[in-house]
């Protein structure tokens, strides 16, 4: 059976029991909290914490007579210590139910506390797929930035100082009971993280379009994460490349564009749900040793090697390419398919530099002498790998790595 056409018509999803999307859609929290608590875990970073908008959230939980206890101290690329500080604090507090609210590591630290806290688990127990051995406490999750996709998905990404590694934390237990998404919330969003986190929204879109297909058995379904590229994430995929069409350059170029920011913020949630069953791939398995050496944003990184790694995978996707480039609106169906196909390329790489992502890896401050180690490593990331489209090599790898260091975007690989 071929694995990169979706021949059993297959579809899948996994999702938050509840999703409430909109401007001002904030203010059902304490509605949403006193249906499953009356004592809350709230985890969020220094920065949200001093918001009037997180404050506002607090003291309207607090007013329905929600006890909250704020853990204000979530890192970027959530570093386990995190998740250890948390537990030894609000270990032996009565805790009912964990609100994460902010980017993709306060949610993340909110998924998976709610897990340890429940099982009385260390998180290394969970490292890997469907480990966790069932539901952890209900978790929300409310996002400030338009970009991971988190507030959906039921993977938690933790670094691992002392194994010097990102490790996934996946399990459908993981996903949350609600997900609150309201654009007002990412207005305050700084323009950096803003370009950042929407690279890697367009990122998720482009990866589990292009994905392999790959008709899993019904023990791979309740085994894996991940299962391919499916009827049913193409309708997020879709939807999503579609709404990111125009607004990432509008919020880029007005970021207190709400209807711009909504457009945004609803299509990082479509890519959270496309990859949530069809996974992303070379671009994420290639970002993380990257990010690991230069210390750069997730966003950032793979959006820097998008060009490339969809330069590399076009071979075995043309068709869904040039649909990209239909939904884009730079092709309208007439030119050949190949055609179609370039043109939504380089329609992505136009919405990255518009935004202010770097299209090279030389502007991450990669060094060519650890090629051989990004792609050691990258080739590590299985899970990830699987998803390509096109059989990725370590010799594979490094070309990639080369043309992005040299930002050589004059090649197009031929079907
Ligand atoms: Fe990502």
């Amino acid at each position: 059976m071929s694995t990169n056409t979706n021949e059993l018509g297959l579809g899948i999803l996994r999702q938050p029991r509840l999703v409430l999307f909109g401007p001002g859609q904030r203010h059902q929290l304490p509605h949403i909290v006193k249906d499953i608590a009356t004592s809350l875990l709230v985890t969020t970073d220094a920065r949200m914490a001093t918001t009037p908008e997180f404050i506002e959230i607090i003291a309207a939980i607090e007013a329905e007579g929600i006890t909250v206890s704020i853990y204000a101290e979530a890192e970027p690329d959530l570093p386990r210590e995190n998740i250890l500080t948390v537990v030894e604090r609000f270990g032996d507090t009565r805790i009912d139910a964990v609100l994460g609210i902010g980017g993709g590591s306060c949610l993340d630290l909110a998924k998976v506390t709610a897990i340890v806290l429940h099982h009385k688990a260390e998180v290394r127990d969970y490292y890997g797929e469907f480990l966790v051995p069932g539901p952890g406490l209900p978790v929300i999750t409310v996002p400030t930035t338009g970009g991971t996709g988190a507030e959906v998905t039921c993977i938690a990404v933790v670094f691992d100082k002392d194994r010097g590694m990102k490790v996934g934390v996946a399990s459908p237990y993981l996903e949350a009971y609600a997900a609150v998404i309201d654009p007002e919330l990412t207005l305050s969003c700084p323009p950096g993280l803003t370009a950042a986190t929407g690279a890697d929204a367009l990122s998720h879109l482009v990866e589990s379009f292009t994905d392999r297909a790959k008709n899993p058995t019904p023990d791979e379904l309740k085994s894996r994460l991940y299962v391919g590229k499916n009827v049913l994430t193409d309708i997020y995929a879709r939807n999503g490349l579609g709404l990111l069409a125009s607004s990432l350059e509008a919020v880029a170029a007005n970021p207190s564009d709400l209807q711009a920011r909504s457009d945004t913020m609803l299509a990082a949630y479509n890519a959270g749900m496309a990859i949530n069953t069809a996974g992303t791939a070379a671009a994420h398995a290639i970002q993380s040793p990257i990010g690991n050496l230069t210390h750069t944003p997730h966003g950032f990184g793979v959006g820097a090697l998008l060009p490339y790694v969809m330069r590399f995978n076009l071979p075995e996707r043309v068709e869904v390419f040039a649909e990209m480039g239909r939904i884009l609106g730079v092709a309208d169906g007439t030119e050949p398919q190949l055609e179609q196909a370039h043109r939504a390329i380089e329609r992505v790489e136009e919405i990255l530099a518009a935004i202010g992502a770097p299209l090279n890896l030389r502007e991450l401050g990669l060094d060519p002498k650890d090629f051989e180690y990004v792609a050691d490593q990258a080739m590590l990331a299985t899970r990830l790998t699987a998803n390509n489209p096109r059989e990725l090599t370590k010799e594979a790898i490094i070309g990639i790595l080369q043309k992005g260091y040299d930002a050589d975007r004059s090649w197009w690989e031929l079907p």
